[in-house]
């Protein structure tokens, strides 16, 4: 007998349809318990079940509460499939049988996980060689799955199953606010001192702006151990990573945040090191920390005038207090390095004077020239 839940080409109207598919579920749910082993009493599903309105089949066992099927062993089926949950999720539109194609006959067990890259190809590209470039760059994740490591997550252990909604929706694990938890489950201690950080706290409070993991990190195949030259948070990616919102005209304006943090720093003597390849120089994340991250006022940061030395002192050993005080961003303000100040002032102004003075001097130029052309035109 073929479960035929979903009558083709019903003459008998939604209703009646359903009850013929009830009537045929229960047979095939008093066929189990005392099923036989053996494929003999099996029944083979529908190939082809179009769409949501034929979940119903699945829902008719998996959609009741927990247990309330059991196998022919008597321990339980797997876990309830909430149909409000699922209606309401990305996939609310697609047969169950989608995702589960090795679901093909009633009851069935033994199935295989479900492969997301069969329709979304691109998410995870496990390695993706640059143009011209020989070196493989492989996600961190992906990678950690070919070395064994099993905890490393699937698709589902940051999207769910069943809930499964897109980054822009509120409820979404991998929405902004939830990112943090999304990847905290695994990485605990990185979570802990985020949250304790300026922007996790910001985050927190609802501050969508400010830096998740997937900011610093990427996500999917950008998502890079950070040893990898090209993630995000390398050392010569650091600036760039913090400068995308730190240099943001409009955030340092929303937030009152001090502007010019990566003009300050290519300037810097480290900047500039490190533009050249030198890794060993500092980068944002030497000084700030990376989870750690706190304004300087806090007793606790790492650039907090109490613990600079100490900062500066991972690198240049022995750095005393005097060495450490040296302003980082130098932004001169004439209450603040008034001597650096005053005297690019003045520099600034000569510049400028000097500038006028030529642009003065090229026009009234032009004007002789055209004078004296216009006075030759006249007597030709
Ligand atoms: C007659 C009740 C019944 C119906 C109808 C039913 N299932 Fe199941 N399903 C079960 C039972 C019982 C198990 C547990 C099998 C086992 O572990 O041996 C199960 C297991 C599963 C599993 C998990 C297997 C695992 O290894 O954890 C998936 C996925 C699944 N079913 C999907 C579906 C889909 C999709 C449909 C609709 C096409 C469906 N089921 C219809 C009873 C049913
Ligand atoms: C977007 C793909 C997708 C769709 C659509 C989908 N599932 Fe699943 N389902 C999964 C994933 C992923 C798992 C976790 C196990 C795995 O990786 O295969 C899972 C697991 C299950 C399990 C095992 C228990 C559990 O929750 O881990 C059952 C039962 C199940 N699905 C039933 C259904 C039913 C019924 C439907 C339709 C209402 C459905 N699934 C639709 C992806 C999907
Ligand atoms: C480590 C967690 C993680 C894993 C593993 C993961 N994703 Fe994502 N995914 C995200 C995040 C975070 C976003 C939000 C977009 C962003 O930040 O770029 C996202 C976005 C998406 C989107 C929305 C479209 C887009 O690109 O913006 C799809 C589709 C998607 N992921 C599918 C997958 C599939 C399929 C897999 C498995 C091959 C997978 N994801 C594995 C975290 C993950
Ligand atoms: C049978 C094909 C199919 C499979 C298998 C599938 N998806 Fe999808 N998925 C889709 C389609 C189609 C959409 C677009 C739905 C829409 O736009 O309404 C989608 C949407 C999504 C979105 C939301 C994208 C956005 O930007 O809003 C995410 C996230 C996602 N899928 C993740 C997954 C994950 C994780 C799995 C595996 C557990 C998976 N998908 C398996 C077809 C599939
Ligand atoms: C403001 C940027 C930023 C944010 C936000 C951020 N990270 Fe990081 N992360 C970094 C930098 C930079 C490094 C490399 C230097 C280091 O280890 O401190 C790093 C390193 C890591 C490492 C590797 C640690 C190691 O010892 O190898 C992991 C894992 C990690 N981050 C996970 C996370 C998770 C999870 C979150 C969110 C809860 C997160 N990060 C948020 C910048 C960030
Ligand atoms: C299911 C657990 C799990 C989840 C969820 C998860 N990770 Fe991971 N992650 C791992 C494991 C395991 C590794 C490999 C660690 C290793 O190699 O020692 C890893 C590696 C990494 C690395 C590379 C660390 C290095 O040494 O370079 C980064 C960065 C990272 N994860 C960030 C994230 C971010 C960001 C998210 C969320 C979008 C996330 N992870 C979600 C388990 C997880
Ligand atoms: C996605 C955007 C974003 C990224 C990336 C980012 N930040 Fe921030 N950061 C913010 C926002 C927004 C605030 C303000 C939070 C608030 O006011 O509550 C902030 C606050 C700070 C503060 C405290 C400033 C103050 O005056 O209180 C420091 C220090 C800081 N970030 C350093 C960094 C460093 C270093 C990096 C890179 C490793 C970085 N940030 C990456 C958005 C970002
Ligand atoms: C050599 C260490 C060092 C480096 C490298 C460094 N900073 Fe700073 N940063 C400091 C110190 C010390 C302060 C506090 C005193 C000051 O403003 O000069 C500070 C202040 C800040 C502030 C103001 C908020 C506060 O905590 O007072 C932000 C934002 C900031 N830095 C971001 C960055 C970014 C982004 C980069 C990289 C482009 C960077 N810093 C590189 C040491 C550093
Ligand atoms: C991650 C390591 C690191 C940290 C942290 C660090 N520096 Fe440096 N710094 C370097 C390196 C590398 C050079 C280049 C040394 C060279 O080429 O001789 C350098 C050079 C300098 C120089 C110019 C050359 C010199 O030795 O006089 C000054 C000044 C300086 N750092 C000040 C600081 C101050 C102040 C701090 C703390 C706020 C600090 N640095 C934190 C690595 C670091």
């Amino acid at each position: 007998m073929r479960v035929s839940p979903v009558a083709r080409g019903s003459r008998f109207g939604a209703a009646s349809s359903l009850c013929r598919f009830l009537a045929a579920v229960a047979a095939c749910l008093a066929a189990i318990p005392g099923q036989a082993p053996g494929a003999a009493r099996e029944r083979v599903l529908p190939v082809n079940l179009r769409g949501p309105q034929d979940n119903r089949v699945c829902f008719a066992c998996h959609g009741e509460p927990e247990g309330a099927f059991p196998r022919a062993d008597g321990s339980h089926p797997p876990a309830r499939v909430d149909a409000p949950a699922y209606a309401a999720s990305a996939h609310g539109s697609r047969a169950c049988t989608e995702c589960h194609d090795d679901v093909t006959t009633i009851p069935h067990g033994g199935v295989a996980p479900v492969r997301c890259g069969r329709c979304h190809p691109d998410a995870r590209a496990p390695v993706a060689v640059k143009p011209g470039e020989a070196r493989p760059t492989e996600d961190a994740h992906a990678r950690a799955r070919r070395l064994g490591k099993e905890n490393a997550p699937d698709c589902a252990d940051c999207h769910g199953t069943h809930d499964i909604a897109g980054p822009a929706k509120q409820t979404s694990r991998v929405h902004r606010s939830e990112v943090p938890a999304t990847c905290g489950r695994c990485h605990l201690e990185e979570y802990r001192q985020y949250q304790n950080s300026v922007h996790g706290a910001a985050v927190a409070a609802g501050k969508k702006d400010a830096a998740v993991c997937t900011d610093c990190h990427g996500a999917h195949n950008a998502l890079l151990p950070v040893r990898n030259p090209d993630s995000r948070a390398s050392p010569m990616h650091v600036p760039d990573t913090c400068s995308r919102c730190h240099e943001s005209a409009l955030l340092v304006k929303r937030y009152g945040l001090p502007s010019a943090r990566y003009a300050t720093f290519r300037d810097s003597y480290h900047g500039i090191v490190l533009k050249y390849g030198d890794i060993s120089a500092a980068n944002c994340a030497s000084c700030h920390g990376s989870h750690d991250i706190l304004p300087s006022a806090d007793a606790k940061s790492r650039v907090n005038r109490a613990h600079l030395a100490a900062t500066c002192g991972e690198c240049h050993p022995g750095a005393s207090e005097n060495f450490a005080r040296g302003t980082v961003h130098l932004m001169p303000t004439a209450d603040r390095d008034a001597p650096i100040y005053w005297i690019s002032l003045a520099y600034r102004i000569f510049v400028s004077g000097l500038i006028a003075q030529f642009v003065l001097l090229v026009a009234l130029d032009l004007w002789a020239i055209r004078r004296e052309r216009r006075r030759g035109g006249h007597s030709a």
